[in-house]
Formats: structure tokens, sequence, C-alpha cells
């Protein structure tokens, strides 16, 4: 067999854990946390790179136990998670050879990427690293390889031979997140390269865009589409998008919406607003709905606990999980007819989904432009089996409680005789499609 044939044959295979998973646990952790100002403290404050790099050093976060995080995350209903081993300020969380910048060589004494590593794989969660090629600290980063060919040879070489160290030491890892390229390109950044060893060493990973772009993804709406400049997003290297704090569907290969719990840093701040988990619930639901997943944030403390905030929501989140999950899990894009109304819809197989996020209390509810024919309807939440009528462009559903069934969205799951599609005229959503398509409906229309 030719390794043309294994990788693709595992890459199909690790597609479909990822499609299958939907819902990623972001953590952002690292020496950074003591200033509890967010991970990109030492550029945005212009801080002294001496004394960043001293505290970093004596950083020591005494309460991290990668098992209680992996235990959340499995309680909550995550099926995977990446953790940064590696932010912009360079300061990594292994045992690196490269370097003695490290969790390991320092104060700290620990490999923090080993011991999460096994705890979440040991939880049965898929594992997955955020590597960052940006490193503040190293002035050919930022001179680039026209300024300074010699740094930047030393340094490239040293980004490439982190990436291989973290593929090496620690077995299978599935999912090696790249970020940070800004300003370079892929071809500076030697991205193919690193791309082909990053297979041969880890054949069933996944690996995502931000590798820098080609020539050919110079096109600025699609850097914006695509998480911010700083991302250096390609579309040609990478298995799947990474659209940032938004959610667009990429239509020709899996993508991940990456977004923070709190309102807008990934590492831990003090003061920051907590997004409510219905919030977060419905970004997941968004994500699903559109045939994507969602890489949900934390940023843990410096003592590395996870902030009870974040606790208390993805657990009721994870409740609802138990109740809802086949709606997630597996699901496929789903926007089949109109629906705005009440809710989302999502997909799978025969059934279509629909999340309530506005219960009226009424007790019925009106869905128009369903085509395939309704077999039965279940409100999830409570198992009730609902009656309804269907006709050619409605379907009335019947005794639905008065009361909402559960405090986060409930949902209703219609079994269909076929895979859900719409009427003609429903396909396209109000202001979009061929207007004439409703002429004859309006000519029903009698003075
Ligand atoms: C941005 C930021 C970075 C963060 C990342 C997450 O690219 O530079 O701080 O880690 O988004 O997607």
């Amino acid at each position: 067999m030719t390794n043309r044939q294994v990788d693709t044959h595992s890459q199909s295979d690790a597609k479909l854990w990822f499609s299958e998973a939907r819902y990623g646990m972001f953590i952002h952790w690292g020496a950074y946390a003591q200033y509890e100002r967010g991970e990109q403290v030492l550029f945005r404050e212009h801080l002294d790179q001496n004394e960043y790099a001293r505290e970093a050093r004596a950083w020591k976060p005494s309460r991290f136990n990668a098992v209680v995080w992996a235990d959340l995350a499995r309680r909550a209903g995550f099926r995977y998670a990446v953790l940064t081993a590696r932010h912009h300020d360079g300061y990594c969380l292994w045992d690196s050879h490269t370097t003695r910048y490290t969790t390991a060589a320092q104060t700290a004494g620990r490999d923090f990427v080993c011991e999460y590593v096994e705890a979440f794989r040991a939880a049965g969660l898929k594992v997955g690293l955020y590597y960052s090629l940006a490193d503040w600290r190293i002035p050919a980063y930022w001179d680039g390889p026209a300024k300074d060919p010699v740094g930047w040879y030393h340094f490239r070489d040293y980004v490439h031979a982190q990436v291989e160290e973290l593929l090496t030491l620690y077995g299978k890892i599935d999912v090696i997140w790249f970020d940070g390229a800004w300003p370079h390109s892929a071809q500076d950044w030697r991205s193919s390269e690193l791309v082909q060893m990053i297979r041969k060493l880890q054949p069933d990973i996944l690996i995502n865009n931000r590798l820098g772009s080609l020539p050919a993804d110079i096109d600025p709406s699609h850097q914006n589409a695509d998480g911010g400049a700083g991302a250096g997003a390609s579309r040609e290297l990478g298995d799947f998008g990474t659209p940032e704090h938004h959610i667009t569907a990429e239509t020709n290969r899996l993508w991940e919406s990456c977004q923070t719990s709190t309102w807008r840093l990934w590492g831990f701040t003090r003061g920051e607003h907590w997004r409510p988990a219905d919030l977060m619930l419905d970004m997941l639901v968004e994500s699903a709905g559109k045939g994507g997943n969602l890489l949900l944030n934390v940023g843990p403390t410096a003592e590395g606990e996870l902030p009870p905030e974040f606790i208390e929501r993805v657990e009721q989140i994870g409740q609802w999980l138990q109740v809802h999950g086949e709606a997630i899990y597996g699901s496929e894009a789903g926007d089949v007819c109109e629906f705005i109304t009440y809710g989302r819809q999502i997909r799978k197989g025969n059934n279509l989904y629909l999340v309530i996020r506005f219960w009226d209390g009424r007790a019925e509810m009106h869905m128009a432009g369903l085509e395939t024919r309704v077999q039965k309807a279940v409100l999830m939440s409570t198992g009730q089996e609902l009656a309804f009528d269907q006709s050619e462009d409605h379907l009335v559903l019947h005794g639905l409680p008065a009361e909402r069934p559960n405090s986060l969205f409930p949902v209703i799951r219609l079994e269909c005789a076929g895979r859900p599609t719409a009427r003609p005229w429903a396909v396209d959503r109000l202001w979009s499609g061929d207007a004439s398509r409703m002429t004859m409906w309006a000519r029903d229309y009698r003075e």
C-alpha cells in the first residue's frame, strides 16, 4: 500500500470523528494568566520582555489537575479539546529540548502538555494542541525573512522542530491547531513541508487552516471570513476552517467556529463578562445547524483552575446534551425551511430537530414549507409524543405544554418519511432566491 492510500483512509476516518463530535473545548492557558488581562498582555501593553519572561519562568500553577479538567469536559459533553501548548508569548507548556523557556525546565517543573494529553485521552476525548507560529520574543519573527534571512532561517527551524517534538512525544494527537502566521506567508513558514512532516508523524491528525496564506489566498474578504488578519488563513492548506467570533459555514471543507465563553478575551481576564449558558448553547446549535463544530473557549486561572462561571454554564449545557445530544452529535446542516420565528433546525438522516429558542406557551406550533411527510413528532425534553396535522405547506403541532419544559431550549424531533426537504417556494428564504416563485401565491389575493 502506498503512503497516499494510507493517508486518505485515515484522514477520512478523522473527518468522521470530527463531524460526529461537533463540540470541542478550547483552553487558553499559559503564564499570561498571572496578569489576568488576556493572553496577549505582553504585546498589547508593550510589557518589558525580560520582566515578562521572569514572571513566566516563575509561574507555578499549584492547583492544576488535568484529571479534574478532563472530568468536567466529559461531563459537559465536549468530545475533544485543544490546549495552547505555546501561545504568542513563546512560553512552552511542555518539556521541550529546543529551549529552556518551558514549564518543565522552570519553576513549575511540570510538563503540562503531557498531563493534559494523558488525562483527556483517558477520559475518552480526542486531544488537540494549539501552537502559535508567532513568538513575540524573537526579533527575526518581527523582521521576517526579507530583513533577517539568517535569523528567520533559525527561527523557522525552531518552529518546525517544536512541532515535530509535540507530535512525537505524546503518542496520538488528534488535532493540531496553528495560529499567528501573520504577517508571513505559507512559503515563509514552509507550511507545505510542515504539513508533510505532520502527516508522516501523525497520519490520522486533522490540521487547521491557519498556516499562512499562499498567493492564491490573497483575497481580503477570505481573510476576514476566516478569523481576522492575524489568523493567516489558507484555503489550500489544512483540513478545516476556523471562523473566529462568528459562525459562517465553509462549503468545501470541515469547519469549526471558535468562540469565547466570555465577551472578548481568550486568556483568563479578571472582570470579564460571562456569556449566559443559553447563548453558548445557541452557538453550538447554530454551528451544528450549519454543518460545523463549535470550539468553546475557557481561560483557566493562573493557579490552574477552571473558573466557576464556566463550570456552571457548561455543566448546564452538558445536562441538556444528555437529553438532546442526538440532535447535535453526528448531525448535518439542517436549515431546511422557514423556522426563524421559533428557533433553529438540525437534520440527521430522516429526522429534523426543531430547537425552540423562543417558547411562546401556546399549545400549537406552526411550521411552513416542509415538503417531507412527518411520521411522528416527539418533544424530546419530556418524551411526549405530539399530535400534528400536515397539509401541503403547513405543519401544525398540537398539545405543547404552556410552561417551557426545560431551562434551556426544548427540542422537537420530527421523524420524517425521508430526508427532510423543503417545498420549492421554501428552499430560499425571504429576500433571497427567485422572487417570482411567490407570484402564484400572491394571485390568491382578492380585493
Ligand atoms: C487570535 C488571537 C489569539 C487566540 C486566537 C484563537 O488569533 O491572536 O490570541 O489564541 O485568536 O482563535
